[in-house]
């Protein structure tokens, strides 16, 4: 009887021992995998979907990072990360948010729709943008030097993103210029990384088969003269 108390008081104590290790556990640094996987891959892709679909994308909860360390600059996810801004001003889905307009009237964005994305202390931004850089880089996406870097003629490329190739009707290269549906470009030099632009305008469903950019039928000189441009646009945009 008495020996049979003293077994249950131990497993009782031996519980809380257990339980309070476990508390204590997140007050030591979480390392960024971990932090990937318990704080993003609820609305997030950290690996290629096994099964591509139209469906699949337009309930995405968040944009794919399966191809971040591709993607983005360090020094850009770090900072983003402690301070998100708004960066697809119709968020992941444009049906979903945008009001069609009628009779000739412009659509609208139901920005209601939105939610602040999540911030991160410093140092666990550290941690998660470490993290995020080793994603994709084994992939083959993208090809290391598909940018040519000749020096680009911003006002060429500058018409043919604004006027000719019709970029600017999905894309922001000015703060509250341009289009929507797409993610703004005023911070594309700052943002990405130059091959990656190249991979990606030369062929958007590459990363996935039913993103909803169009692939346009451009030449290298003018991929290469748009990512020039691209390239230019830092903090706030073209002049
Ligand atoms: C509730 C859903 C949600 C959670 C949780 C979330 N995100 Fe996001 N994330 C989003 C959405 C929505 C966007 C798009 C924001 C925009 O375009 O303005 C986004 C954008 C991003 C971007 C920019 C992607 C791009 O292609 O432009 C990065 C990087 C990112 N999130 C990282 C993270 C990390 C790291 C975590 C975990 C610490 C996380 N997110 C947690 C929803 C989420
Ligand atoms: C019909 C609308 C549309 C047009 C036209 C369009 N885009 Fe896009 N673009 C998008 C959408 C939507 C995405 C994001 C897809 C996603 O992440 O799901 C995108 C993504 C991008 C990206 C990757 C940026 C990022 O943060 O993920 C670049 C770079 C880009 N577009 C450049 C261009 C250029 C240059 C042109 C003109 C030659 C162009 N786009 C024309 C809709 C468009």
């Amino acid at each position: 009887m008495i020996a049979k108390r003293l077994n249950r008081l131990r497993a009782a104590a031996a519980a809380a021992l257990l339980a309070s290790l476990g508390a204590a556990a997140p007050a030591q640094a979480a390392s960024g995998a971990d932090l990937l996987k318990s704080q993003c891959i609820a609305c997030h892709a950290v690996s290629k979907p096994e099964a591509a679909s139209k469906e699949r994308l337009l309930s995405r909860k968040g944009p794919d990072l399966h191809y971040a360390g591709v993607k983005f600059n360090k020094d850009w996810l770090v900072s983003w990360l402690q301070n998100p801004t708004v960066l697809r001003p119709a968020g992941v889905a444009y049906s979903h948010v945008v009001k069609a307009g009628e009779g000739g009237v412009a659509d609208t964005v139901d920005a209601s729709k939105l939610t602040p994305h999540p911030k991160l202390a410093a140092a666990e931004a550290a941690a998660v943008a470490d993290a995020l850089m080793a994603l994709g880089t084994g992939d083959e996406l993208v090809a290391k030097g598909a940018f040519k870097n000749d020096p680009p003629n911003a006002s060429m490329a500058g018409l043919l993103f604004n006027k000719l190739r019709g970029c600017a009707s999905c894309h922001s290269a000015k703060p509250g210029a341009g289009g929507v549906s797409g993610p703004e470009l005023y911070s594309a030099g700052d943002r990405l990384q130059p091959d990656f632009v190249v991979e990606y305008i030369r062929n958007p469903q590459k990363f996935d088969p039913h993103v909803w950019m169009p692939k346009l039928d451009l030449n290298d000189g003018d991929v290469q003269k748009l990512t020039g441009y691209l390239m230019t646009l830092k903090q706030g945009g073209a002049k």
